[in-house]
């Protein structure tokens, strides 16, 4: 039944929001008591908030929107996305919906494997002190590894560690201990911390050195998802221009940003407009990230582009994102926020896995979708349109009122408040222009 569900909901920006709550309530099943949670937009109680940090004084509200259209692995899914920016929620539904044009996105994952450092000074020899450290493997992870932690008994737990050495550094040689470690469907930066601080003692007495710090990388690196897309050259075709060129100009202006770092940092900011804006929703740590996305584009040496298009031999457009992704669906605020759950449930996502390839999905989205606009019309163009709506809207134009009005400022190149504010005096005054 679920996988028949279809997240094309045309028309479902023109309605308004409590239509659409009532439609996604119906799409998901929420309750009376989520609708009431979305309806009085706050998300958070100052109860809640006076738990979740120190001196708080309130909520700081970001609007919630829903992206429509995706489908992935061929099941179709509605994305919550927070976000202040205009026109991301719209643009990444119309790049999702290109996306069906050739099947949808694709996705895949790694196990959800993080790692957790130990730093180690004042070792004597680093070689003799890291072999030693790998010929204690098994029971350096038999240590880490409680069959009492709830962690352990969910299939998660210590899998690995490595050691690198770092011979010359300005306060002399330094050994790092990596442990890898399964977190399962939690984000797992708890899990992670405590391990590598119960480890840190044992490290010592092995390598006779000193530990410093104890703390999980964001370069989650070993916790990858991936997705690709295919858009065909007819739906790419657009009113000026054919769809080959389309597609040609979109892999031009991803090569811009494969070769150089100032594009890249603006390409891969359009990608994190999307990844971000349901992390948030989901209630994840988003700088953690955005710090594991940016240092991955830069694993090489040189920050370069986080995603890559080109055309296929059919002359197809093709498009594919990786990016270290450490998303939790349990734990943190995913459970005590209840927005954040209600997205959750829009979502419907049953693992941090699932919930990783949507997100990297939603980013590959982005990207296409302001590549796009870049490539072709000029992004302003769209953020004009939207303009000049919220100028409509804000001049007090309703109904249909709102569409000629922003067509008449976009016509005479004149989106400004007062011309909006004089159109709909015309309008009231002569209701047959209506
Ligand atoms: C704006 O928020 C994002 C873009 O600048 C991304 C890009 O240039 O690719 C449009």
């Amino acid at each position: 039944m679920e996988n028949q569900r279809s997240s094309r909901l045309p028309g479902f920006y023109q309605k308004s929001l409590p239509e659409r709550i009532g439609i996604i309530a119906k799409w998901v099943g929420l309750s009376q008591a989520e609708q009431a949670i979305l309806e009085n937009a706050t998300g958070l109680s100052p109860q809640q908030v006076n738990q979740m940090v120190e001196n708080a004084l309130g909520v700081y509200g970001l609007p919630l929107g829903v992206a429509t259209n995706f489908q992935i692995n061929g099941k179709d899914y509605l994305i919550p996305m927070v976000i202040e920016e205009p026109s991301v929620v719209a643009a990444c539904s119309f790049a999702a919906r290109m996306a069906r044009s050739g099947g949808g996105f694709t996705t895949s994952s790694d196990e959800p494997v993080m790692i957790g450092q130990i730093q180690v000074l004042d070792v004597e020899n680093l070689q003799v002190a890291a072999d030693q450290i790998l010929a204690e493997r098994e029971s350096l992870l038999a240590l880490v590894n409680d069959p009492d932690l709830t962690i352990i008994k969910l299939g998660g737990g210590g899998r690995d560690i490595e050691v690198r050495q770092f011979r010359q550094t300005t306060i002399g040689p330094m050994l790092v201990v990596d442990l890898l470690y399964d977190t399962r469907d939690a984000m797992g930066a708890n899990a992670i911390n405590t391990a590598c601080e119960k480890l840190a003692p044992a490290i010592e007495r092995i390598t006779g050195g000193r530990v410093n710090l104890r703390i999980l990388s964001n370069l989650s690196d070993r916790r990858k998802a991936t997705a690709s897309c295919l858009m065909t050259t007819e739906a790419l075709t657009t009113k000026n221009m054919p769809g080959a060129l389309v597609a040609k100009s979109i892999v031009e202006a991803a090569v811009f940003a494969e070769v150089d770092p100032y594009r890249a940092t603006t390409h891969n900011k359009g990608v994190m407009n999307g990844v971000d804006a349901v992390v948030i929703a989901t209630g994840n740590d988003w700088r953690a990230v955005e710090a594991g996305a940016h240092a991955y584009a830069a694993r090489d040496g040189r920050y370069t582009s986080m995603t890559r298009w080109w055309q296929d031999e059919n002359g197809n457009l093709r498009g594919m994102l990786t990016l270290p992704m450490a998303v939790g669906t349990v734990g943190g605020a995913t459970k005590v926020h209840p927005t954040a759950q209600i997205a959750m449930k829009i979502l419907g996502v049953s693992s941090a896995r699932e919930l990783a390839e949507v997100i990297v999905s939603v980013g590959l989205a982005q990207n296409f979708a302001a590549i796009r606009a870049l490539a072709t019309e000029g992004i302003q163009a769209g953020h004009m349109a939207l303009h000049a709506r919220q100028l409509a809207l804000a001049a007090g134009a309703q109904g249909e009122m709102v569409n000629r009005i922003v067509e008449t400022m976009i016509a005479e190149g004149n989106i400004r408040l007062d011309r909006a504010k004089s159109l709909v005096k015309a309008v009231l005054d002569k209701p047959n222009l209506a």
